[in-house]
């Protein structure tokens, strides 16, 4: 093969693509992986890496405030965010830098600029344009879309990248000032992740929410909990709340609402809610990178910006061509983007044939989710609502926090697990959890799910005393009446 030949073209490096490219070589093919920034993509640069990194700073603020509780008096200590900042971008570059290591160490090209497709069919491969720090025109049997997506921008916000800012904006390795008021729009993942973060470190946190409640998509009873604590840390959410504009006055920004219910063309006669903050943060989705890509030459389907994608396979309406991660629209989260990445590369290896794998086809029924707020929040499979409308007879379990010995060790007694299993198989449907370490607990439930384990399956494990992972044990042991920590119905078969 000569040197701009290749296997497979990826055009994105962040958790789909870098993913996709490993794989690839992994199994003995060639790959050019091209990213106009830094590889990593959103996740390491501008998302899960640099959240979580903060997320552990404002998490120590809350236990250093917890200390005395535990026989430690500090009395006196300083919150330096432009230091917690340093530290996230330290982490950040150290993440990047291993992913530029891994690329090299299986030989793949990596190219620095903007990829763009010009031509080409299944038959005789497809060309793609690099431009930027390299220039060139590479070749390639196969090409896979991972340019993922990035914060949605509303006119009327008028985000300015000064006063009124996304998330890249406030991730940005130079922000480094603490806003004494921060309104954030949108009380979704990252609004509600963000709004934890800035109170531990001082801010006076008011959230604005279109719907009725904050993340919308978790149990009702899972996002009562994370409202209460809120509450208790001063966070005001204020829901049913249509933003009409939001303005930067010069010392602050300025949003205008009003309720939710009136219908967009009456909004003018409404009675007016103002908000005012020094820094105003959008977090109200993302929109998906697909502009510029050359989509239209080959005729590459799109709805709404999202590449459209056969849902099992992952491939375009153009054969020979697949779209992973963000950019399809799908469940936009680092690890399904990664997941895909697998399935793409199998099925376009499997499609030039001699490579050792086989198609694959995607399946989203265990996919996890996590949501960094103080506590945690963790889910997998389906909500209890999902499931009943779905005719599914289930049976519910729950175990809380403050009555397992190692939660109220570590004093961290907020919070429960719910897990939801098949009446008629026992078999487990899904879980949410909120409290410490429910990320880390659904993985348990996840594996469970991905392998078809009933809820006798996971009890009947011995599970290590005392570890948080007994969460999982007494929550799935709970479903049926068999909970020793906790009083409740007889056992059930
Ligand atoms: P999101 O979809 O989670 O939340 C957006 C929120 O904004 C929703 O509650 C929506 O009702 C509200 N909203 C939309 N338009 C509005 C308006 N005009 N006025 C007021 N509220 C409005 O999106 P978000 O938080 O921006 O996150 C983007 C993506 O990134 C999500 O898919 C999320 O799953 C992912 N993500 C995942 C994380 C994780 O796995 N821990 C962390 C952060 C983000």
């Amino acid at each position: 093969m000569s040197e701009n030949q290749y296997d497979l073209a990826i055009i994105g490096g962040g958790p789909g693509g870098y993913h996709a490219a490993i794989r690839t070589a992994q199994y003995g093919a060639k790959v050019a992986l091209i990213e106009k920034d830094k590889l990593g993509g959103t996740c390491l640069n501008w998302g899960c890496i640099p959240t979580k990194a903060l997320y552990a700073s404002a998490h120590l603020v809350e236990k250093i405030k917890e200390a005395h509780e535990f026989g430690i008096e500090i009395s006196e200590y300083n919150l330096d965010f432009a230091k917690a900042v340093e530290r996230k971008n330290k982490i950040v570059e150290e993440l990047v830098g291993g992913i530029e290591q891994l690329e090299k160490a299986w030989k793949n090209d990596v190219y620095k600029g903007h990829g763009k497709i010009i031509g080409g069919d299944i038959n005789i491969g497809f060309e793609v344009s690099v431009e930027g720090e390299n220039n060139a025109v590479i070749k390639a049997k196969r090409v896979i879309i991972a340019t993922g997506s990035s914060p949605a921008l509303i006119p009327a916000f008028n985000i300015d990248h000064e006063r009124i800012l996304t998330s890249d904006d406030i991730l940005h390795p130079d922000f480094k000032t603490v806003p004494k008021r921060l309104l954030i729009i949108g009380a979704g993942v990252i609004g509600c992740e963000f709004a934890n973060i800035f109170t531990r470190f001082g801010s006076k946190v008011s959230i604005l929410e279109y719907l009725p409640s904050a993340i919308a998509t978790e149990e009702p009873m899972i996002v009562k909990v994370l409202m209460k604590k809120f509450e208790k840390l001063g966070i005001e959410l204020y829901a049913s709340q249509n933003v009409l504009s939001v303005e930067n006055t010069g010392s602050g920004v300025k949003a205008t609402t009003c309720d939710a219910s009136i219908p967009r063309d009456q909004t003018d006669s409404a009675e007016k809610s103002i908000y005012e903050a020094d820094l105003c943060l959008v977090s109200i989705g993302r929109a998906k990178t697909s502009k510029d890509l050359g989509l239209e030459t080959l005729s590459i389907e799109t709805d709404r910006g999202a590449i459209k994608v056969n849902n099992d396979t992952l491939e375009t309406s153009v054969k020979g061509i697949y779209a992973i991660g963000d950019v399809t629209g799908g469940l936009m989260l680092a690890h399904v983007a990664s997941y895909e990445g697998d399935i793409a590369v199998a099925n376009a290896l499997a499609s030039i044939g001699g490579f050792p794998v086989n198609d694959m086809k995607t399946d989203y029924t265990v996919v996890p989710a996590t949501i960094f707020t103080s506590p945690n929040i963790g889910s997998v499979g389906y909500r209890r609502k999902v499931a009943k409308d779905m005719g599914i007879d289930v049976l519910m379990g729950q175990f809380p926090y403050q009555s397992l010995g190692k939660a109220k060790c570590m004093g961290e007694e907020e919070g429960f697990i719910m897990v939801l299993a098949d009446k008629n198989t026992h078999k487990i449907i899904g879980a949410s959890c909120i409290g410490t370490e429910a990320p880390e607990l659904i993985s348990e439930i996840a594996l469970a799910m991905q392998h078809g384990l009933t809820i006798h399956d996971v009890a009947e494990t011995i599970h290590s005393h005392p570890t948080i992972s007994e969460m999982v044990l007494e929550g799935s042991e709970s479903v049926v009446g068999k909970a020793i920590h906790k009083k409740g119905r007889p056992i059930h078969h």
